[in-house]
């Protein structure tokens, strides 16, 4: 195993080992992506206050989201054709989830099934629900969300349609990948993905074939989700959606304040103050910079966590310092996946958990669920001089 001290050390291998069409579909957000840049850059605009001669002993960053303990506050969020990224991706990352100690969040675009995953792991796991026109389906799924003891039903909010991603539509992206000239040349190459796929039966959208008519191409995720994802969804939808599911329920897409106080309103147990990973608006502010008014709505009424942009320990920190009580990555999993299946997941949280504690530690604390915005230095106006 090459030495890997970073989320970067597992990016760059995984750009060497993943298809560029795989790649790309991680790698990009929406039009000019400039806020998929602003999501990490706007978090290195945060400083933190080092304090000295404290001691440094016995220390702990475990903590809760929605009632149920994590051994840090982050949680592996949705992430699209995970399986393409690396062979039987969802079951690798969800088994390097529960090992470590932190939840594992299924899309409904995933490749492997809720069942497959289920059956391949030993404890709970959270489903994400896009919302589709098919009722029946949206029923069924709950309803196979629930046999495979599904413990939070996540719902995703922003992505009524899909946000324009230049390079998914240049590259023709599918799973699997057509039988192109561009695509033969590009996979001859990845020698080492190639050799697993072949090795697995799980190559498409495992939640979705054979559940559902209707669809011209089911291996393109852009027919899709144009013809199946409901563009009428509203808070009306969403509350008959919480009483099909009846548990926990997480928002996850939330970035004004009178969409979270609408949220707490409904009775979510949890919103995720999240833009997609800069996939969807682009032009809206960097996740972290929309945490703090959305706090200031509904902090003491709901839990409210973050996700964009994270990619490392101290990006956890940050959030955490200002107010989140959970936080969930999506990329800084994917790249170790793509790299080095399950035991590249494992490292990346090892690396975030080394990055998180110790950082805690020099700003003078020992226990994650203490940490306050003191040790933060924020510039002026970061969360908001705008009109
Ligand atoms: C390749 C990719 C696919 C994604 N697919 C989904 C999805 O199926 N469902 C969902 O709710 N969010 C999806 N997201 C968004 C993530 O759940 C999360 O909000 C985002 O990755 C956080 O930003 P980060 O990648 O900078 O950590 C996807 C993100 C990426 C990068």
């Amino acid at each position: 195993m090459p030495v890997i001290t970073n989320i970067d050390d597992l990016h760059r291998i995984y750009r060497r080992r993943v298809p560029k069409m795989f790649y790309d579909y991680c790698e990009t957000g929406s039009w000019t992506e400039q806020t998929f840049r602003e999501n990490t850059s706007d978090f290195s605009q945060i400083r933190l206050r080092q304090r000295v001669a404290v001691d440094m002993t016995n220390r702990s960053t475990r903590s809760t989201m929605i009632g149920q303990e994590v051994a840090m506050p982050v949680a592996l969020a949705p992430v699209g054709l995970t399986g393409m990224q690396h062979a039987d991706g969802e079951i690798k990352a969800a088994r390097a989830a529960e090992k470590f100690g932190v939840p594992f969040t299924l899309t409904t675009m995933s490749i492997c099934s809720i069942e497959d995953v289920a059956e391949h792991t030993e404890k709970p796991f959270w489903f994400q629900l896009y919302v589709m026109r098919d009722e029946d389906f949206l029923r069924r799924i709950i309803q196979r969300a629930k046999d495979a003891g599904v413990s939070a039903l996540v719902v995703t909010l922003d992505l009524q349609m899909l946000g324009q991603r230049h390079k998914d539509i240049k590259n023709g992206l599918s799973a699997p990948p057509k039988p192109t000239l561009a695509n033969m040349i590009n996979l001859s190459t990845k020698w080492r993905w190639g050799l697993g796929m072949l090795g697995t039966k799980r190559r498409a959208f495992g939640n979705i074939v054979g559940h559902v008519e209707g669809v011209s191409d089911p291996s393109n995720l852009m027919a899709w989700t144009a013809e199946q994802f409901d563009p009428r969804l509203d808070w009306s939808k969403i509350e008959a959606i919480r009483d099909m599911w009846g548990g926990k329920l997480i928002l996850k897409g939330i970035m004004e304040p009178e969409d979270a106080v609408m949220a707490a309103k409904i009775g979510a147990d949890a919103i995720v103050v999240s833009n997609h990973g800069g996939r969807q608006l682009d032009g809206a502010v960097s996740s972290i910079r929309a945490l703090e008014p959305v706090l200031d709505a509904v902090g003491d009424k709901i839990e409210v966590w973050l996700d964009s942009g994270i990619r490392s320990g101290q990006d956890v920190l940050k959030a955490v310092a200002m107010g989140a009580r959970g936080t969930m990555i999506g990329r800084a999993y994917i790249y170790a996946l793509g790299a080095m299946g399950e035991a590249g997941v494992t490292k990346a949280l090892e690396v975030i958990h080394t990055e998180l504690d110790k950082s805690m530690a020099f700003c003078g604390h020992r226990d994650i669920t203490q940490v306050t915005r003191d040790i933060l230095r924020v510039p002026r106006g970061f969360s908001g001089d705008w009109d």
